[in-house]
């Protein structure tokens, strides 16, 4: 079984449900607590033992590469100001050289063309592929109990969670045949069901272990929901042919994709936060 050492991270979005916000700020560099969104899942991947970071970017994208480059005259005057906590935390987000690519998306055509345009810096190995808008705040994060599921299932993964029948259209939907522990095999899945059409309301989460196989379904792909070409559209096919299974993994995720998720991302985290998590709770009961 080949390891998964590089993870693709689609930023090429617009953020249209959370705009005006992203009019001209990208939507990973929307901030939770004190950190952008994309330095949650990268990190999330690295901490899960992930060598390579592959961001598929796109126009008006370039603050996410400069965010994680050194910022030579900030740095210094943190230095000279002797501010050294702050400091450490601006260099954290500059990893070891080369450990993050970028290539661009030139036109929005759907994430199955994001992750295809990765095609030629993955190669043919097994990778992980994680959304930025969904963020976990616990330990291990989601890729981490991915790739445990990998290491004893290998094929391909792709992590869900139960949402309410309501929600289908909003997401990708697997179709259940059996489950043993946290793991399901599938009979197939489908973007953005309606309610009434779903399989089952186990949704697709952003975070996925794939075969390097489905560059070549995503080439050949025609465009599916939305009229975009659909990584959930490529992985069905997939599933019939190589060992698939949908992954029920532990702990809360947020959608930050849309407003409420995002403002509940900010509340779960802030809770949590060593400095202020009380003071921030004393702030709600007031409200409540
Ligand atoms: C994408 C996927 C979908 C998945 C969702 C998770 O949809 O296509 O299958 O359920 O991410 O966030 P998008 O949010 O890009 O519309």
């Amino acid at each position: 079984m080949k390891p998964v050492r590089k993870v693709v991270i689609p930023v090429a979005g617009h953020g249209t449900r959370v705009l005006p916000a992203t009019k001209s700020i990208p939507k990973e560099l929307l901030p939770v607590v004190d950190r952008p969104l994309i330095d949650y899942v990268v990190n999330e991947a690295f901490e899960a033992g992930i060598e390579h970071a592959v961001l598929v970017t796109g126009r008006g994208k370039g603050a996410i590469e400069d965010y994680f480059d050194h910022a030579f005259e900030l740095e210094a005057g943190l230095e000279a100001k002797k501010k050294t906590q702050i400091l450490d935390s601006v260099r954290a987000c500059v990893h070891t050289a080369g450990a993050i690519s970028y290539t661009r998306q030139q036109a929005p055509l759907g994430l199955g063309h994001a992750v295809w345009c990765a095609r030629d810096i993955v190669g043919d190995e097994p990778f992980a592929v994680s959304l930025p808008d969904e963020i976990v705040a616990r330990r291990p994060g989601y890729l981490k109990q991915m790739l445990n599921a990998y290491g004893e299932v290998g094929g391909n993964l792709v992590a869900v969670e139960e949402a309410p029948k309501e929600e289908t259209s909003k997401y990708g939907v697997v179709a259940p045949i059996a489950r043993k522990g946290a793991l399901i095999e599938m009979s197939g899945m489908v973007e953005k069901p309606a309610p009434e059409d779903a399989p089952s309301n186990f949704r697709i989460i952003g975070r996925y272990v794939l075969q390097p196989d489905i560059f070549d379904l995503l080439e050949q792909q025609e465009k599916g929901a939305g009229g975009e070409i659909q990584l959930t559209d490529a992985m069905n096919k997939l599933n019939a042919r190589q060992t698939f299974h949908a992954c029920i993994n532990e702990g809360e995720i947020h959608d930050c994709g849309s407003k409420l998720g995002w403002m509940k991302a900010n509340a779960a985290l802030a809770l949590e936060n060593p400095d202020f998590g009380d003071a921030f709770a004393e702030f709600l009961r007031v409200r409540l």
